[in-house]
């Protein structure tokens, strides 16, 4: 079994093309480039300002990228994953310019230094706050499709290292990845947020990355937490649709999930610790009712005994001060 599993990844070339990916998927040790740090990037700001629930995370303006980055990596974090948020919305041209302005500033000054994955959702850039488009009150598939990979091409042509397909619509790993490949960009990996629940604890990241649904939620799409085999069949399917890493989301809430999920479909499985499981962390501390540092260790190794290769937090900047020297 284990064999099987590390010659398939071995020959995933999309999975060794750098040190920092290389660490990623690591299955020997517990490495600091197994944390993801969210980034939140915001159009027509003058200022960062804070995230409510988030601790020191903030919505940076264009001209505090640069420092918080390299802030973030002199702290030895340089796994990194953006959110890129629009000024204007629409419910079918998505202005590209700005996305491709941050993501060359960004690689411009960085380049290898860091691995930079972008979300590829479109939320924050629909009227609706929906991660796809509707029709007649019906998903728009093709469509959506058609958006998502164009934009998942132009954020790859500015720079991106992977691309981080959030939308948990059918097809959309498939139809990234026959775009990219058509496009010469077949070693770009995609980390696909496969098992992700129609959540109650998106909410301080839905403030920040401004993409509250305007009408109903999200059931079209994500997944009911009450259903354990449709969960695990929809990493199955993104599996199948070539993404190159498997994700849950929530992360401590799915703990359950991660081992089949693994056993399944043979990939690597990471666990986002979405922004209400890091809050409430930041509120207990708050009320001094636990030590944060420990409670969020004690987070990370938890995922880690439950089989997640990679974990994306709000804290990952802070590993290394909590004791990931390597
Ligand atoms: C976009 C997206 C969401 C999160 C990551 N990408 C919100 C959602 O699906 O509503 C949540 C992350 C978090 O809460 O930290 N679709």
């Amino acid at each position: 079994m284990m064999t099987g599993k590390k010659i398939l990844i071995n020959k995933n070339m999309r999975l060794s093309s750098n040190q920092i990916v290389k660490n990623m998927v690591s299955t020997k040790l517990f490495l600091r480039d197994q944390f993801i740090q969210p980034v939140f990037i915001k159009e027509g700001e003058t200022s960062s300002s804070r995230i409510s629930g988030l601790g020191k995370n903030k919505s940076l303006c264009k001209d505090d990228i640069l420092k918080q980055f390299e802030n973030d990596i002199n702290k030895g974090c340089r796994n990194f994953i953006l959110f890129i948020i629009p000024e204007k919305k629409s419910d079918e041209i998505f202005d590209k310019s700005f996305s491709n302005e941050i993501l060359l500033l960004i690689k411009n000054e960085f380049k290898d230094e860091i691995q930079l994955w972008v979300d590829l959702c479109i939320c924050s850039r629909t009227r609706s706050g929906h991660c796809c488009l509707y029709k007649d009150k019906k998903i728009d598939f093709e469509l959506s499709l058609k958006v998502m990979s164009e934009l998942a091409l132009s954020y790859v042509e500015s720079g991106a290292d992977g691309i981080a397909p959030s939308s948990m619509l059918k097809g959309v790993v498939s139809k990234i990845r026959s775009t990219l490949d058509l496009n010469n960009f077949n070693q770009v990996p995609i980390m696909s947020y496969s098992t992700k629940f129609a959540s109650n604890f998106y909410g301080p990241f839905r403030e920040a990355a401004d993409s509250t649904p305007q009408f109903g939620d999200r059931s079209d799409y994500q997944l009911d937490f009450k259903s354990r085999s449709e969960a695990i069949d929809s990493s199955i399917r993104y599996a199948n649709e070539g993404a190159d890493l498997l994700m849950v989301k929530p992360g401590l809430l799915s703990l359950d999930l991660i081992k089949p999920i693994i056993e399944k479909t043979k990939k690597q499985v990471g666990a986002y610790q979405v922004s209400g499981e890091y809050a409430s962390l930041i509120q207990l501390a708050k009320d001094n009712l636990i030590n944060y540092e420990k409670a969020l260790l004690e987070t990370w190794f938890t995922l880690k005994r439950a089989g997640a290769q990679f974990i994306i937090t709000y804290a990952a900047r802070n590993a290394k001060e909590l004791g990931f020297d390597k």
